[in-house]
């Protein structure tokens, strides 16, 4: 897929939209509501794609990744409340099951961009009185994350391409149900590969799926610097 036409096309929408309202259309009030909701959705949309290729690069250009304790059951509550609204306009219910005592060496930036894109992913894809949970488990070599949603679900043929850039599933596509560019889990592979971590999803069409992403364990205050610094 051209990658280009992509990352034009919240661009083009804003442009359009924005053009047809000040030809006129912003005269009738039904409209007026209309084209302003998507141009506000397509911003959004924009906005956290350049925050997501912004982070691409900084992490290609060779950041040092700098880890230092997080009590994550706070730090997931603090980040949860930003999706109030999303989450009370569709509906849907979250549960941070992690343990409050729970602490965990991390890169804070890259663990907001990972949890950022798989709890939005899990509301996106969730379903009506649908559920979120957010979980924690350890063992002597890693410490996961655990994102469990009862949504759409994935289909299997989906599963092996779900990270690749600008892919979608066909329904999230062409229902177009929620909007998307498609990069959103590309990114949060790159950020999980270059941590030497590992990212699995477990899925059930109609019923949910779950993302467990793995971290590996690391020493406190310690730093990996990446290979081209
Ligand atoms: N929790 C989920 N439940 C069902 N399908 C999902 C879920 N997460 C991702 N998908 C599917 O995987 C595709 C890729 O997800 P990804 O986050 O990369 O892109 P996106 O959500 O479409 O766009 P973006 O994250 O860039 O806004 C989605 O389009 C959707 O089809
Ligand atoms: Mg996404």
């Amino acid at each position: 897929r051209n990658a280009s036409h992509e990352l034009k096309t919240p661009i083009t929408a804003i442009s359009g939209f924005t053009k047809t309202l000040l030809s006129g259309a912003m005269d009738d009030k039904k409209s007026l509501v209309e084209f302003l909701k998507i141009i506000d959705q397509q911003s959004d949309q924009l906005a956290s794609l350049v925050q997501d290729v912004l982070t691409i690069s900084h992490i290609q250009n060779g950041t040092n990744y700098v880890y230092k304790p997080l009590a994550l059951h706070d730090f997931v509550n603090s980040e949860l409340k930003s999706y109030d609204s999303m989450l009370a306009n569709n509906h849907l219910t979250i549960h941070n099951q992690i343990s409050e005592h729970v602490e965990v060496n991390t890169d804070t930036t890259i663990l907001t961009r990972i949890l950022r894109n798989l709890v939005s992913n899990a509301i996106k894809y969730n379903q009506p009185n649908g559920e979120i949970t957010i979980s924690y488990d350890d063992n002597d070599s890693y410490w996961q994350l655990i994102v469990s949603d009862t949504g759409i679900g994935i289909a299997q043929k989906d599963i092996s391409r779900l990270f690749e850039r600008f892919y979608r599933a066909d329904d999230s596509r062409t229902k177009q149900k929620v909007s998307g560019t498609g990069l959103g889990l590309s990114i949060v592979k790159e950020m999980v590969d270059a941590i030497g971590g590992t990212i699995h999803v477990k899925s059930q069409r109609g019923v949910g799926s779950t993302f467990t992403v793995e971290f590996p364990l690391v020493d406190e205050d310690s730093q990996t610097d990446s290979e081209n610094q």
